[in-house]
């Protein structure tokens, strides 16, 4: 996952040319949070709307597989921290990257267990 992160952010920067990895956070398979941009960073994860969220990206593609129960874990737990660091309100909104821009992220498997979590909406 550390080097798939690696890969990320050198495509990111050196074919996008961006300053950084665009994800304030990612979820790795082997149920970790990895540090992206990390907090107090604006992200490069939805045109529009970084000044507004944190981008939380988990590594791989759901369209056809699960997201492990690890990784739901951890992300859990990373929203949770978020609170309570203060970093997004208790009352914050999540939402899936598909409903603030066309695309097919974060695949139907991720989108579909994302929509059964508190705080996500329509
Ligand atoms: C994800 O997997 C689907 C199904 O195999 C494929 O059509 C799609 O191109 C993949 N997405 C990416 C970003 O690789």
């Amino acid at each position: 996952c550390a080097q798939e992160l690696r890969n990320i952010q050198s495509y990111h920067m050196n074919s996008l040319g961006w300053a950084d990895i665009g994800y304030n956070f990612l979820i790795g398979g082997d149920g970790a949070v990895y540090e992206g941009r990390g907090w107090n960073v604006l992200g490069a994860h939805a045109t529009n709307w970084n000044s507004k969220s944190i981008g939380i990206s988990f590594m791989g593609n759901f369209s056809n597989s699960k997201p492990t129960a690890a990784m739901i874990s951890a992300a859990k737990s990373l929203l949770a921290d978020a609170v309570s660091r203060g970093q997004i309100s208790s009352g914050y909104t999540l939402y899936g990257h598909r409903q603030v821009s066309s695309t097919e992220c974060p695949g139907n498997n991720l989108w579909n267990e994302i929509r059964t979590w508190a705080n996500w909406k329509a």
